[in-house]
């Protein structure tokens, strides 16, 4: 069986697939285009990309030998779903493995963006630091603020363990339906989302990328957030406008930001890199050792059952 693996994966994960499969895999660690993808289609049995291939309907019609995406990480957005069912192809991602990178790396935000970390550490390495004075760099304390969770599954769950019993925010949270996760947390269930924007003072978003979700937080959505409040995103970068983001962080209504994820990655928008109020990170949520290291196993295990012909652990379509 031959599998293609797009980036350059953990030496681990690159050793134990080397030893089951006919791998290929990507020395140079560039992004393959899309004409080496939809090449790529007719010439594996299996395509291993991550979220920095764009898998969309053209790449799925570029030839008929793929028969299963096993995605190295847990969003999919970045995989047209509906056309690779249409073409009998399965997918699969790493769902469970990040979680506690991700939650670990929102916090890391919220903590960078209400202390001015970057700010701080501009001004010092720039030589602008003229020491200790009381009103310098003052940022937000975070015990008691309400911290609201848009999306409550198992990164927004964690993130709000984190900020509850780590740093005594009380959590209010946005989600479909009720959680029973969220009582141990006496945390407040806001089924209307304009709701949970107002009462929060920080805002942390943890719902899918995806046609759903595209621009639900919008200039409309951060007008009706609290005046002075943060919003984090390490979900999809899709999920915010980020040209009404800046208008909101440049008038002020909005304290800060801090952000781990841009809708037309690696590119950052330019309206936010002048900013001095916002944390911007490359797309580190999952990028710890351990982590990236369980995300290759697990997507290992996927091919795996797919070469035995048995059901895929954790098989999205
Ligand atoms: C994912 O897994 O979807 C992350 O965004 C990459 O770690």
């Amino acid at each position: 069986m031959r599998v293609l693996v797009t980036r350059r994966w953990p030496e681990a994960v690159e050793r134990a697939l080397g030893e089951r499969f006919e791998v290929v895999l990507n020395d140079t660690d560039k992004p393959l285009s899309q004409s080496e993808l939809v090449a790529a289609m007719g010439e594996f049995d299996v395509m291993a990309p991550t979220v920095s291939d764009r898998i969309d309907a053209e790449v799925i019609a570029g030839g008929n030998r793929v028969k299963l995406i096993a995605n190295y990480g847990v969003g999919f957005d970045h995989i047209d779903l509906v056309a690779a069912k249409a073409a009998g192809i399965a997918v699969s991602n790493t769902p469970g493995v990040l979680t506690d990178a991700t939650a670990d790396l929102a916090l890391t935000l919220i903590l960078m963006a209400a202390r001015r970390a970057g700010e701080g550490e501009r001004e010092l390495r720039s030589g602008n630091w003229s020491g200790w004075r009381p009103t310098h760099l003052i940022g937000s304390a975070l015990k008691g603020k309400v911290l609201g969770v848009v999306g409550f599954g198992r990164i927004g769950q964690a993130t709000a363990e984190r900020a509850h019993y780590g740093f005594g925010m009380k959590i209010a949270y946005y989600a479909r339906r009720e959680s029973e996760a969220a009582k141990a947390l006496d945390a407040e269930f806001c089924p209307n989302l304009d709701d949970l924007l107002a009462r929060s003072d920080f805002v942390s978003l943890h719902v899918p990328g995806g046609g759903d979700t595209a621009n639900l937080i919008d200039a409309k959505a951060l007008a009706t957030m609290k005046p002075g409040s943060y919003l984090i995103n390490t979900a999809r970068g899709g999920v915010v406008d980020h040209d009404a983001l800046a208008d909101a962080l440049k008038s002020g209504h909005l304290a800060g930001a801090g952000l781990d994820v841009y809708p037309q990655e690696p590119q950052v928008p330019e309206a936010l890199l002048d900013l001095e109020n916002v944390v911007l990170l490359p797309h580190l949520g999952s990028a710890n050792a351990e982590t990236r290291e369980a995300m290759g196993m697990r997507a290992l295990a996927n091919i795996e059952a797919f070469a035995a012909g048995t059901d895929l652990p954790d098989r999205i379509a």
